[in-house]
């Protein structure tokens, strides 16, 4: 039989528990309020591990001063319900503290590929991103860790900080799950109200659109971007931060359309601001 799903809030405790799980280990880091699309990465790191963490945390580090930290949704007794319905082995839930004790000045910085945008729209948060990664990474010291193909930036961050840094483990990259309307899922998507809900689709509509005119012949990233754009633009609540077709490497922006190129945007409605991408093959 199972043991059961233990909870780790120290560091400590969560060193002395990973001694004891079973090889291969995967991990899932969150934060937390989850949803069909984290319970996705579960279920793969499951299916592919002898054991399974899952780590809860809120990260302050990468939430800018004005963004919704102090929001952000939280229900750790739901989350806790669902990962046990997972048999995941242990969850690790630190303390803001833990993972931040007074006086704590080391950073985990990865270059250009951050400067990008969402870098440019969110300028500390891959920082802040990289830095908890790199401390879970240390402190869970997975085989393979998963992430979710709809933050592609974070992906590619991540991957890059493990390769550069020679970090001992394998990054998953695992597809985004969807509504059953396109909207991708996100905890932000709590935020919306029923007009944004309905308007937000908005966002998988447009990266259709760029797919469409990709599979008709077109190779011209501005036009894609322009139409995009104009799409988005039909919706009174939508407010654009950027549309992009980039290098999925590099995220440099491309005038014409090698495959593969990355393309995502970020759009707001209301307080929710909600990010999500494509990859043209
Ligand atoms: O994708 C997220 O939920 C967060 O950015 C992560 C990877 C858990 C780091 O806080």
């Amino acid at each position: 039989m199972p043991l059961a799903m233990r909870v780790a809030e120290a560091i400590a405790e969560m060193r002395r528990l990973r001694r004891e799980l079973a090889e291969p280990v995967g991990f899932v880091p969150t934060m937390g309020y989850l949803h069909d699309g984290h319970l996705s990465l579960v279920k793969r790191a499951r299916a592919e591990n002898a054991s399974v963490v899952v780590s809860i945390f809120v990260n302050p580090t990468q939430f800018g001063p004005q963004e919704d930290y102090a929001t952000y949704p939280r229900d750790t007794r739901r989350d806790l319900a669902l990962l046990e319905k997972e048999d995941t082995d242990v969850v690790f839930i630190p303390s803001v503290d833990e993972m931040y004790p007074p006086r704590f000045n080391s950073w985990v910085e990865v270059g250009q590929v951050t400067e990008r945008l969402e870098g440019a729209c969110r300028p500390s948060h891959f920082r802040g991103v990289t830095t908890v990664v790199a401390k879970l990474f240390h402190i869970v010291q997975p085989t393979k860790a998963y992430f979710g193909q709809k933050d592609a930036q974070q992906a590619i961050v991540i991957r890059k900080m493990v390769a550069e840094l020679n970090m001992n483990l394998e990054v998953v990259v695992c597809p985004t799950v969807r509504e059953p309307d396109g909207l991708a899922m996100s905890s932000r998507n709590t935020y919306l109200n029923p007009e944004e809900r309905r308007q937000a689709v908005v966002l998988y509509q447009a990266l259709k659109l760029a797919q469409d005119l990709w599979a008709q012949g077109e190779r011209n990233a501005a036009r894609i971007r322009q139409e995009m754009t104009a799409l988005i633009r039909k919706q009174p609540l939508a407010h654009i931060d950027y549309v992009s077709i980039a290098d999925p490497e590099t995220l440099e922006e491309l005038d014409t359309i090698k495959p593969p190129a990355l393309v995502s945007l970020a759009v707001k409605f209301g307080r929710a601001r909600l990010i999500d991408n494509v990859v043209l093959e």
